[in-house]
């Protein structure tokens, strides 16, 4: 077990000197005596190269994408280039200030608008903002688009936002957010919308439906004519939560089959960096008609001039963020799709669904896969029903053994739609030999599940952290070492 830095002091020893002091001012004349500690501060006393191992030590022992594979369904863990970290690191972009004027920030300006011309042509959509920073806060300003578009009209009656129970957890949320009542209807056998159940719901008081594609299931939702029909019946909007985009770059417009709205998790598809929260962007796209409600400014072009045009302010929703949202991941979006091209970004989608399919299928013996039969998109959701019938095995020990064969661990109990849920999404980037290693691992995993099932109860063994009381840290919050303390 790693030693804490506290536990390497050795009295005396130094990382720096400083030469002699010869500020002449008393740190007594400057700080109110009452606020000068009258203690020693209890650092520790260790060299810079003790810092150096300690912290390299401590980096290893952490996860991360350039370590192993991660295959956390939903949230899309695919390597970031590190050339994009390189270009957004250049001079010309970190020296900018957002309040330029605008013929010094020429060459930012184009960027973005060849983005926004990008991210539209791609999905169909008419014109692209890049405002919102997350994928939930691109559906907060996508319905409040739909919200516009009611109010425009005086439509003050249409206040329910339908959508399927595979919806992502973040659209329910958003719907409230955003002022609106949800509305949950069921999937059907197949794990797509049941259309009955939706026309069951729908009434002059729907404003829109949203419909995570592909679903939350991995399966591409197909009815969508039918259901924009549905819903464009009774002057509702249709909103497409776009995160999954990863999966149909190249091969669906979701702008021309029906939808009206949607927003685009980048970090997801263009491989912006995604942990610890962002900084993200999740721009939306609008068919022509909706343009006009954007959040101020998009960025316009006239002649060879790059300039923000907010000519649509008075029926703007307004501002979702400062300035124009987070520039530099919108750049590394930028520097991905330009590297790419069309070809590349179509063979994107389609290594990410070959590689799903792959393991779906040489784990399908020895899991159970609800929708096997049906070919997923770029994830499929497993479920560990078999192992918890037979040997009392949860799917939470599952997860806890997998961090023993080396990799990440993949999201569980999400969608809520499936009982002890595995969603496995390994993305473009893994190689066929990361993938074999990982069905090994899976099935092994399962054959322990009949020979060893204490094994994965007592799971993760060979890990530098234990089994942790998963909700200790949120319910007693104490990140204060109190210097007692022996394990990291
Ligand atoms: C389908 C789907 N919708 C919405 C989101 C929310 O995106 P964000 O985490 O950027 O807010 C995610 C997150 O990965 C997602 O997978």
């Amino acid at each position: 077990m790693a030693k804490t830095i506290f536990e390497k002091n050795s009295s005396g020893r130094r990382g720096f000197t400083f030469s002699n002091n010869d500020v002449k001012i008393k740190l007594e004349d400057c700080i109110p005596q009452k606020y000068l500690r009258m203690n020693n501060a209890g650092l520790p006393e260790v060299s810079e190269l003790d810092v150096m191992r300690h912290f390299s030590e401590l980096a290893h022992m952490n996860y991360f994408i350039e370590k192993g594979f991660y295959p956390l369904g939903s949230c899309t863990m695919k390597y970031n280039p590190k050339i994009n970290e390189t270009l957004v690191r250049n001079k010309g972009f970190n020296d900018l200030h957002p309040f330029q004027q605008e013929d010094t920030i020429q060459g930012a300006l184009e960027i973005l608008f060849e983005l926004q011309s990008m991210l539209a042509e791609i999905s169909g959509f008419n014109q692209v903002s890049l405002q919102p920073v997350a994928g939930a806060h691109g559906e907060f300003t996508g319905l409040k688009v739909i919200k516009e578009y009611h109010t425009a009209k005086g439509n003050t009656h249409k206040t329910k936002i339908i959508l399927p129970d595979s919806a992502h957890g973040t659209n329910p949320a958003s719907v409230v957010l955003a002022g609106f009542e949800v509305v949950e209807i069921k999937s059907n056998a197949d794990g797509m919308t049941d259309l009955q159940d939706l026309r069951d719901h729908v009434d002059e008081n729907t404003a829109g439906f949203m419909l995570t594609n592909p679903n939350t299931l991995g399966l591409f939702e197909k009815q969508v004519k039918e259901i924009a029909q549905i819903i464009h019946s009774v002057d509702g909007l249709i909103y497409m939560d776009g995160a999954n985009l990863n999966a149909i770059l190249g091969i669906v417009k979701p702008g021309q089959i029906g939808f009206d709205i949607m927003h685009y998790n980048l970090h997801k598809t263009f491989a912006t960096p995604h942990g610890g929260g962002g900084p993200g962007s999740g721009p939306i796209g609008v068919r022509e008609d909706l343009t006009k409600f954007l959040p101020v400014p998009l960025i316009g072009k006239k002649r060879d001039k790059y300039f923000l045009d907010y000519s649509h302010e008075k029926t703007s929703l307004g501002k979702v963020h400062s300035f124009f949202g987070n520039f530099l991941v919108n750049v590394r979006a930028y520097i991905y799709i330009k590297m790419l091209g069309a070809k590349g970004l179509k063979r994107v989608s389609e290594n990410a669904i070959i590689n799903a399919n792959y393991i779906m299928k040489q784990l399908s013996k020895y899991y159970d896969i609800p929708h096997k039969d049906i070919y997923c998109m770029h994830e499929f959701v497993a479920s560990g029903t078999w192992q918890k019938e037979k040997h009392g095995i949860k799917t939470l020990d599952i997860a806890k053994r997998i961090l023993d064969k080396g990799f990440h661990a993949p999201t569980i109990y999400f969608p809520l739609i499936v009982s002890e849920a595995m969603m496995i999404e390994p993305t473009e980037t893994e190689s066929k030999e990361t993938l074999d290693e990982f069905i090994s691992a899976m099935i092994e995993i399962a054959q322990e599940c009949l020979e060893n099932p204490d094994l994965l109860k007592n799971a993760p063994v060979d890990t530098p952290v234990k089994r942790v009381n998963d909700t200790l840290a949120v319910r007693q919050l104490n990140v204060k070492y109190d210097g007692t303390s022996q394990d990291v």
